[in-house]
């Protein structure tokens, strides 16, 4: 395949979603094998509890790097979490040539991917798309919920905006929250990652009130005095105003799930896209729960824990528990015209190292 070749490769996995786009992923190529690890150099951050971001988010770069293999004709092999020993190398990549390959359509999508944060107009979700992302979901082996009821997502909106509060109001949540927010061209250019505020698709209000809630001091005010139900406001508004709630979620349990969870929400995401529906993750909540609920959970007080044991319980009501699955995301459908801005990503040279293919397994690289 060449350098050229896995370069063009990572270009495309690179172009995956990430939480917070933190791009926690390096590549390393040997010959035509790729492995792609997790970025060690990122210190770990409550919300992605277990790594399961993480995994999610390298999962659907692998998917990006299968679909534009297929597409330039070389078949891809894909072995999750290969060396036990070694939990940072979470795939590894054997490309061979095969110039029989069907061009895969989401291919022509990759490119075309964004989070849409826009708000659309509270129509209908076409029978058929709604059909044809729940076959997607299953033909990748997870599960779609799709949540179209005008109360229903007015309950559910409310109970992700508590969550968004909830966060806001925890302040080692809110210092990582305001760490990934680039609040100037300049940062943005600067970093090509983290949340560009102009993807955030907010007015001037929104802005203002978010550059009020830079600062701690002001919020641990807010939390002193049980105050803060503007931060769950957004949240009501855009699910209540969405075509849809999806609810995505993969059998199997730990990362091997998470990872092969982000392969099939890539797929979904794709197929969305090319449906013309607009996609927003709203993750804050089910990462909250997946740490609340955990008997060895830390970094929430008990108050927050039952917060979220309530929150649960209404969210179960409408979207009941799979056992057996992992939760991967919610997110709102909307058919909403395109985002304003687009996110950056880091550049492929800093991303990927070649070694000279050899016979040993690679040693851990450190990262690029
Ligand atoms: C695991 C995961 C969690 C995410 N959670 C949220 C979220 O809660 N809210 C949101 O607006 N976007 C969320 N996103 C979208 C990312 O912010 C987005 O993918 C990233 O900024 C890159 O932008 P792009 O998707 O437009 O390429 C999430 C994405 C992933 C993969």
């Amino acid at each position: 395949m060449g350098e050229d070749g896995i370069r063009r490769l990572v270009a495309h996995a690179v172009q995956a979603p990430s939480g917070g786009n933190v791009q926690p992923w390096t590549f390393l190529a040997r010959g035509d094998v790729l492995h792609c690890r997790t970025d060690d150099t990122r210190p770990p951050t409550l919300l992605d509890f277990q790594g399961s971001a993480t995994h999610l988010a390298i999962g659907a770069a692998v998917e990006n790097i299968d679909l534009a293999a297929r597409a330039a004709g070389w078949a891809c092999q894909v072995r999750s979490f290969p060396d036990p020993a070694d939990p940072g190398l979470v795939c590894t990549l054997a490309f061979s040539r095969d110039p029989r390959l069907p061009h895969p359509p989401l291919a022509d999508w990759i490119g075309r991917r964004a989070t849409n944060r826009r708000h659309g107009p509270a129509r209908p979700l076409d029978a058929a798309h709604r059909q044809t992302l729940t076959d997607c979901a299953a033909d990748s082996g997870a599960l779609l919920q799709l949540i179209t009821e005008r109360t229903e997502l007015t309950e559910l909106g409310e109970v992700i905006g508590a969550g968004d509060r909830l966060r806001m109001l925890n302040p080692r949540l809110h210092r990582e929250m305001m760490a990934e927010l680039r609040w100037t061209p300049d940062e943005v250019r600067d970093t090509r990652d983290g949340i560009d505020l102009a993807t955030l698709e907010a007015d001037a209000a929104d802005l203002a009130g978010l550059s009020l809630a830079r600062h701690w001091p002001h919020l641990a005010l807010v939390r002193e005095l049980g105050g803060g139900a503007a931060f769950a406001e957004g949240a009501v508004k855009s699910v209540a105003g969405s075509s849809a709630l999806g609810h995505l979620t993969v059998p199997g349990t730990g990362p091997t799930a998470q990872v092969a969870g982000g392969r099939a929400l890539q797929r979904l995401w794709l197929t969305a896209t090319s449906l013309g529906l607009g996609l927003q993750p709203l993750t804050v909540l089910l990462y909250l729960f997946a740490r609340a609920e955990h008997p060895d959970a830390t970094g929430l007080d008990a108050t927050e824990t039952a917060t979220l044991h309530t929150l649960r319980k209404r969210m179960s009501a409408l979207l009941p528990p799979r056992t057996g699955h992992t939760e991967l995301m919610l997110f709102r459908l909307s058919y909403a015209p395109p985002p304003t801005a687009r996110s950056l990503r880091r550049e492929v040279d800093s991303v990927l190292r070649f070694e000279a293919a050899g016979p040993t397994p690679p040693g851990r690289p450190s990262a690029p």
